[in-house]
């Protein structure tokens, strides 16, 4: 994919006028992340490239946000020590998350 084709993507889906809420950090797995004010766990790991967040329990395969609306748990990530659900938490400065390894079936 271009880099032409991506800006006219990206203008694509955004709303006019919209703006991202202000710059936040998050630390994932101790490295720092930028993300935005309004926008979920799962949105900032998204955004930073990473599309694996845990790994299933068995067979440790690789598992990252799906439906993006609290069904399918394949986001289950561990935020400020308590396992929850990357797609249903929203980023606040200073969040410290860890990815898991083995959580879920
Ligand atoms: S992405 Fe499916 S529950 Fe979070």
């Amino acid at each position: 994919m271009g880099t032409a084709l991506v800006e006219t993507l990206r203008g694509a889906v955004r709303f006019a006028g919209s703006r991202r809420g202000a710059p936040v950090t998050i630390r994932v797995d101790g490295v720092a992340i930028a993300a935005h004010d309004g926008e979920t766990v799962a949105t900032a790991l998204l955004a930073a490239g990473l599309r694996a967040v845990r790994t299933s329990a068995i067979r440790r395969e690789p598992r990252g946000p799906l439906c993006l609306m609290g069904t399918c748990q394949d986001c289950a990530v561990e935020i400020d020590g308590a396992t929850d659900l990357a797609c249903q938490r929203f980023v606040r400065d200073g969040m410290v998350i860890a990815l898991v390894d083995g959580a879920g079936a």
